[in-house]
């Protein structure tokens, strides 16, 4: 299979500021055309009120109206992080029923960040990219970047991380290979929208400092480096008003401060108030099934324009920057357009590059992995996730796909012909009966899992585990239980599954435990009693393939977790600091110490931390040095280190660089993530890896000045392969 017809990452290859020899890959994206400005404002004059309007509103479910007396189209949206939704019905969430709305599946957001690859990031953009303009939409509502603060949080599988240095790196090559093709990336959900409880309007509560250096970096950059074409509005409140209604984040930060020239969509039924929302800098209100012209920005809006309520004004500025972005996409005169391709090979094929690199290999500590098959005649197969589906469940955005190779049918491919598969199921999704269970409302706040196992199932596997040289169990959780709307109520895992896999492991030793999921469970105990776990994703198309070639050593795993996976829930800072889900109102009061920033702060010891992830082979990082000892503000630092391969296999190691300051005016976390590289190294080889982090990167937000600020002195420089295993540090300062 060949990979999508693109060049290799496209980005320019500019220097780092501040230094002469450094060269690497910066991705940037290309920003909003002013070309066409004389025309706009003569389209704009001879618009009535209602085309103008019918511009900023759900006109279908996924698109405004067109003004075809004057060249206008509509403006066309779909979903979303896992590929290109399929074809919603006008007037409803229905499916349209089309059947030439298949697409690729790609990994969910967690395996993406897990692979901590912003080539591969670029590669997913440009080839998700190809499938929307394929699919004839404009604005694909990606990526979805924000913060995961707590593990308990039904969109974690979507989104990335809960670093907000690792999540700039991811967000940014995603828009820009995205808006290659002449589509537009909708952040989402901006911002502070951390907690599907309460979603619709919990009110959000964060000091300044915390939000401009956790919650906000990879906004920021999505708009400073890759000119994201528009943004979405969250659901929730931040210091009292609706983010789609909010003064300070969406006029005073994303446009004044940040120079955000796009287009903000609300996201779906988050308008409140017609004119609040439109003069706070909503552009378009979209929403969910009611009569179109009852949207805050359709019939209300005309009135509101007419009654001299609303300026006419306002409404032309939403109308300007709709109409440069559709400019900007070719959309209007699409002379020159991308064509796209979608559900193709190539696009499989990227699929399957990120779902293998995506792979956490957690625990190896007798090699039963890779898995040797001299001797082996049967394999077991056991648990309901070997089968399990992804692509569509729960609440919210899936994708319509002819392919998604489960972990089964990988094992099927891949293993030889006289290898005997013993499947399993073990156990079965169960949720409770006795209430119906409404979408989005599994877990939290409805219906809980069944947990007892059924004895016949369990027999079964026992018997298969017994009856094989080797066991793989498929646990985990999936989409119908991690799920948008709502959070989940703990870390356990559902359906009985711990103790069926004690049972495995009792009966075949030689058992390797695959989890499934996207967001932290509690698998401490499991993990001890393991000798092989492995972790993987909501992994698209080819994931089922990509897991088998790990598994059978075709590929060297070379994930990394991007997220901390805690002990036991107390021990997350949210919950440590007993600030979720709050009420009517939560106040993260962790402050600044999200994720590991917690955790290695506080010297609080979880299962496998941030950064984490083993290899078939061993790698040794030595010879840190940096170009310079004393650095000035302007001055980028290169940071060099050797990676030796030790072991037997290549492979991919992510050197990660954190940075430390002692004695600092403010507080500061143990340590921040700075810098990473991910390097393949051939097995006894040795490679140099350099990384650059400006100094600028160091700042900390002065809430008095309202500025970065970078403290003069000692900084310590950190490296090591996860936040817990530094392997070696240097001082340098700051003058
Ligand atoms: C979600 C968005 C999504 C929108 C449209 C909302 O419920 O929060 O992420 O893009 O629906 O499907």
């Amino acid at each position: 299979m060949a990979a999508s017809c693109k060049k290799e990452a496209k980005a320019n290859v500019e220097p780092e500021t501040g230094s002469e020899t450094v060269k690497e890959k910066a991705y940037q994206g290309k920003p909003i055309t002013k070309a066409f400005d004389a025309k706009i404002d003569s389209l704009v004059a001879q618009m009535t009120l209602e085309e103008k309007i019918g511009m900023l509103h759900g006109n279908t479910m996924f698109a405004t109206a067109a003004a075809e007396r004057l060249g206008i189209p509509e403006l066309t949206m779909a979903d979303g992080p896992l590929g290109v939704r399929e074809e919603i019905s006008k007037d409803s969430w229905a499916p349209a029923g089309w059947d030439n709305d298949f697409a690729t599946y790609y990994p969910a957001g967690g395996g993406v960040a897990a692979t901590w690859n912003p080539e591969l990031v670029y590669q997913f953009g440009y080839s998700v990219g190809e499938e929307t303009i394929a699919r004839d939409k404009d604005v694909l509502l990606s990526p979805a970047i924000n913060i995961i603060r707590t593990p308990l949080g039904g969109r974690t599988y979507e989104y990335f991380t809960e670093d907000p240095f690792l999540n700039k790196k991811l967000t940014v090559p995603f828009i820009v290979g995205l808006q290659e093709n002449d589509v537009a990336a909708c952040v989402k959900h901006y911002a502070a929208n951390n907690q599907e409880t309460n979603r619709d309007f919990v009110d959000v509560q964060i000091d300044e400092r915390t939000l401009r250096e956790i919650y906000l970096p990879a906004f920021k950059a999505a708009v400073q480096e890759a000119h994201a074409y528009s943004f979405m509005g969250a659901y929730n409140k931040f210091r009292g008003d609706y983010l789609c209604e909010n003064d300070y984040m969406l006029n005073q930060v994303l446009r004044d401060e940040w120079g955000f020239e796009g287009i903000v969509i609300s996201d779906w039924a988050a308008v409140h108030d017609t004119k609040k929302a439109l003069e706070n800098g909503t552009d378009i209100e979209m929403g969910t099934p009611k009569p179109f012209n009852e949207f805050y920005f359709a019939d209300a809006l005309i009135e509101a324009v007419k009654t001299g309520k609303v300026a006419e004004s306002e409404v032309d500025k939403s109308v300007k920057r709709i109409l440069r972005v559709m400019f900007t996409l070719k959309s209007i005169d699409d002379k020159g357009r991308a064509k796209g391709s979608i559900d193709t090979e190539a696009h499989f094929q990227d699929a399957y590059n990120i779902a293998s690199e995506s792979v956490v290999l957690l625990k190896n500590d007798t090699n039963l992995l890779p898995l040797q098959l001299e001797g082996v005649k049967s394999v077991a197969v056991i648990g309901h996730n070997a089968t399990k589906k992804n692509a569509l469940g729960g609440f919210g955005a899936g994708v319509k796909t002819k392919r998604e190779v489960t972990p089964l049918e990988g094992l099927k491919n891949r293993l030889p012909k006289d290898v005997t598969i013993n499947y399993a199921e073990g156990y079965q999704e169960r949720y409770s009966k006795t209430e119906k269970a409404k979408l989005g409302d599994i877990t939290l706040n409805g219906p809980v899992t069944i947990n007892e196992l059924d004895s016949k199932l369990v027999e079964e596997a026992v018997n298969a585990a017994k009856n094989s040289e080797v066991a793989i169990i498929f646990a985990g959780s999936n989409r119908d239980y991690e799920t948008e709307a709502s959070d989940r109520a703990s870390l356990d895992l559902p359906f009985g599954q711990e103790e069926l896999i004690e049972k495995v492991l009792e009966a075949n030793p030689n058992t390797i435990v695959v989890f499934i999921a996207g967001a932290p469970f509690d698998i401490k105990s499991i993990t001890e009693k393991s000798h092989a776990v492995i972790w993987s994703w909501f992994n698209g198309s080819e994931g089922g393939n990509a897991l088998a070639d790990v598994l059978l050593g075709k590929i060297n795993p070379s994930g990394k977790l991007p997220w901390t996976m805690p002990a036991k829930l107390e021990d997350s800072p949210a919950h440590a600091t007993h600030s979720f889900p709050g009420d009517s109102t939560v106040v993260y009061k962790e402050g600044i110490l999200v994720g590991y920033r917690w955790f290695d702060t506080k010297k609080i010891e979880p299962i496998f931390p941030f950064g984490y992830g083993l290899s078939y082979t061993s790698f040794e990082l030595s010879n840190l040095k940096t170009d310079k000892q004393e650095y000035t503000e302007s001055d980028t630092i290169k940071v060099e280190v050797s990676v030796k391969n030790s072991g037997k296999l290549d492979g991919k190691e992510v050197v990660q660089v954190y940075v430390s300051k002692p004695e600092s005016k403010v507080e500061r976390a143990a340590q921040e993530l700075k810098g990473f590289a991910k390097k393949q190294v051939a097995s006894g080889k040795e490679e140099t890896v350099t990384i650059s982090i400006p100094v600028k990167e160091l700042a900390f937000y002065n809430v008095e000045t309202k500025s970065w600020e970078v403290e003069r002195g000692a900084y310590i420089i950190k490296v090591g392969n996860s936040s817990r295993n530094i392997t070696s540090e240097v001082t340098i300062s700051i003058q």
